[in-house]
């Protein structure tokens, strides 16, 4: 342990364990030697305009060549610049062209287990019909739609008609609620919000046109609402001549409507996320540079290769469906599973059911889900054939060791490796994960920068620290997937991204390098506890807790200590074991042995429930209250199930 009054964070968790990728899957792999990489990710640092270029090339179709590779005038990147492009023709007539439109794009179930398959060239007839409709509708490019729908593939649809046309998509998770919709509306001056008449969650269904309806009193921008028919509910009510539904309008357009040549950084998207508190944030990402930065990160981190069927459990609410799911595969010319329900309808068993019958080769799914999975038992899993499975990928909050060996061994049989993938929405593609063919994995690590991707770790005043000292981390030089800005607030862009370390981007995480180079993500900046001037991370400390058979989750948060000047609280969820105080005491000891009396929980709370965002990260902020004896402050907008905190309240009771 050091000393930290230089602002570095402490790193107290000790994680040896060692996975070599299985040769069988390094032989066939896209990148088969740590020398292809190395000497990679030195030309892409080193020369990065032709490093760039030559990819740029051959991974896009330009209507129009660019003329310069990036204009760098920090914090301002434009790539590929005077360039025309589309991402639609990307992700399909691409592949088209190329005489592979009878591949399969997509393969859908819906909740009730209904199924759907599209081809290349059928995507292609259903985008470009949509694409007319919403011309039709007097959209046009830069205009802004909202898309507010359940995950059919008319939400893939309706995101590509969008970029065919050059109009800029905002997709608003369907779990949102109006006040939320009406916000990211008038905030993005949307002219169009396309919804369905409503969404199946757990053989329920949610009505979500009248959301919509409550919504669109507040958007005066608003000026029409195409609504598809998903669930056959016939008591939406239409406002006319405001409300059309999608069969009347895309349906019956001609299926050849050709892809509006685009500038390279043309705003394809905004995709609105909450910051810790304050209004959510409308990152704005264009279309070349965001194009090529989820395709290769695609190809590169899951490795891949013609035959495999890509499952990515994420909704296309959140970065991660709009990369994972549509962009990246689809430029690709991947088959992609796309699902539209709960894990755990009609049972506890549904994605090991669907990865059995549709033989996926590749998961990518979040730490909350394997949490998730591991507290239901291992039961449902063993029901189900997962031999197909060659390669599981993680994202969206750090994986606890211990989960990432549940994953491993339980999923993964042991052979399948993990790619442990850090990135942020804003950053609009993977930045950090290792590469499945040759990285030797740790349990929590994200391991080692993607080409192109040139991470430094800072301390307060701005200075490199050494390695195996935590600091915040930033990243030193432009990539073509990074943010173009905040739609409509320069300032708060600049103010959040660039301003603490100048020339640099802020991620907002704390992040540790070890002697072999590997990154470990410590969790948020504002997450950091200082105890007697020692500031640990919370996700060590929550990691030692989990590593207890008994426990299930764990989220980890300081409150005011006069002595300390914070003392550590915890909030644990238990599984297969009646919560006492016995157990308080044996966990106690436990995180005592496992990394120190410093890291000890003064307060250890039992609860039935964490408080999370809708996307399944744990909401530290609202705990840190809790433990702090105070009213629960800032936004709650985004909590998933606004009776936890009362939940919470009663389990202290
Ligand atoms: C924040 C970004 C990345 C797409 C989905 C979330 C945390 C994400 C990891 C990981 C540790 C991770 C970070 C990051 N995070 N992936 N593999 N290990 N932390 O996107 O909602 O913009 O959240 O999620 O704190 O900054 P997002």
């Amino acid at each position: 342990m050091t000393d930290s009054s230089s602002g570095q964070i402490d790193h107290v968790l000790i994680e040896d364990r060692l996975f070599p990728p299985p040769a069988e899957f390094s032989q066939q792999a896209v990148f088969s030697s740590q020398a292809q990489y190395e000497s990679m990710y030195r030309r892409a640092a080193e020369q990065p305009e032709e490093f760039w270029r030559s990819e740029a090339l051959e991974h896009l179709h330009w209507f129009e060549p660019f003329d310069e590779v990036c204009r760098w005038d920090p914090p301002h990147a434009e790539w590929f610049v005077h360039g025309k492009t589309n991402a639609s023709y990307n992700c399909l007539d691409r592949h088209i062209d190329a005489g592979r439109g009878d591949r399969t794009a997509i393969i859908w179930e819906g909740e009730p287990g209904d199924e759907r398959t599209l081809s290349y060239a059928e995507l292609r007839s259903e985008v470009s019909k949509c694409a007319a409709g919403l011309k039709q509708l007097g959209i046009s490019a830069g205009d802004v739609v909202s898309i507010y729908m359940p995950m059919t593939p008319e939400l893939a649809i309706a995101m590509l008609a969008c970029a065919r046309i050059g109009a800029v998509h905002s997709v608003i998770f369907a779990g949102f609620s109006a006040e939320s919709i009406a916000d990211r509306n008038n905030d993005a001056g949307a002219k169009l919000v396309i919804t369905a008449d409503g969404l199946y969650r757990r053989g329920k269904v949610l009505p979500l046109k009248e959301t919509v309806d409550e919504a669109l009193a507040k958007s005066p921008t608003v000026e029409h609402c195409l609504v598809l028919r998903r669930v056959g509910n016939d008591d939406v009510s239409m406002t006319q001549p405001r409300d059309v539904w999608w069969h009347d309008v895309v349906d019956t357009q001609s299926d050849d409507f050709p892809a509006v040549p685009m500038d390279s950084e043309a705003s394809l998207f905004i995709l609105y996320t909450s910051g810790s508190t304050g209004k959510p944030k409308g990152i704005r990402h264009t279309t070349a540079g965001y194009n090529l930065w989820a395709k290769r990160t695609f190809e590169w981190v899951f490795d891949h290769r013609e035959d495999d069927i890509f499952w990515c459990t994420a909704d296309c609410g959140w970065i991660t469906g709009h990369s994972y799911i549509v962009y990246g595969p689809l430029s690709a010319g991947a088959t992609c599973l796309m699902y539209e329900g709960a894990p755990n309808f009609p049972a506890e068993d549904r994605f090991w059911e669907l990865v059995e019958k549709y033989k996926v080769t590749i998961l990518y799914t979040a730490p909350t889900a394997i949490r998730a999975f591991i507290k239901w038992g291992d039961e449902h899993v063993d029901k189900h054939d997962l031999s197909s499975l060659r390669l599981l990928g993680s994202v969206g909050e750090g994986i606890n060791p211990e989960a990432w060996m549940w994953y491993h061994k339980k999923i993964g049989n042991e052979r399948c490796p993990i790619v442990d993938t850090w990135w942020q929405t804003e950053t609009g593609g993977i930045m950090m994960s290792p590469l499945p063919g040759i990285t030797a994995t740790k349990p929590g690590s994200c391991t080692r920068p993607l080409p192109g991707v040139v991470p430094v770790i800072v301390d307060e005043t701005g200075n490199a620290v050494d390695d195996q000292h935590g600091g915040m981390l930033c990243i030193s030089k432009p990539w073509p997937g990074m943010l173009r800005g905040i739609w409509g607030d320069e300032d708060r862009f600049v103010q959040q991204y660039w301003s603490t370390v100048p020339g640099k981007y802020l991620t907002g995480d704390n992040a540790r390098k070890d002697s072999d180079g590997y990154y470990w993500i410590m969790g948020r900046i504002d997450d950091v506890i200082n105890v007697s001037g020692h500031r640990l991370s919370t996700i060590e400390v929550e990691s030692a807790l989990c590593s207890h058979e008994a426990v299930c989750e764990a989220a980890v948060v300081g409150r005011p200590d006069e002595l300390k000047g914070q003392a550590i609280a915890a909030f644990v969820t238990i599984r297969d074991r009646e919560p006492d105080e016995a157990l308080r005491q044996e966990l106690l000891l436990h995180v005592r042995k496992q990394i120190g009396a410093l890291a000890q929980p003064d307060d250890l709370r039992f609860t039935s429930t964490l408080p999370k965002t809708r996307s399944g990260k744990i909401m530290r902020r609202l705990l840190r209250d809790i433990a702090s004896g105070n009213e629960v402050a800032g936004d709650t907008s985004t909590l998933e199930d606004l009776t936890v905190l009362a939940k919470l309240r009663d389990d202290e009771g």
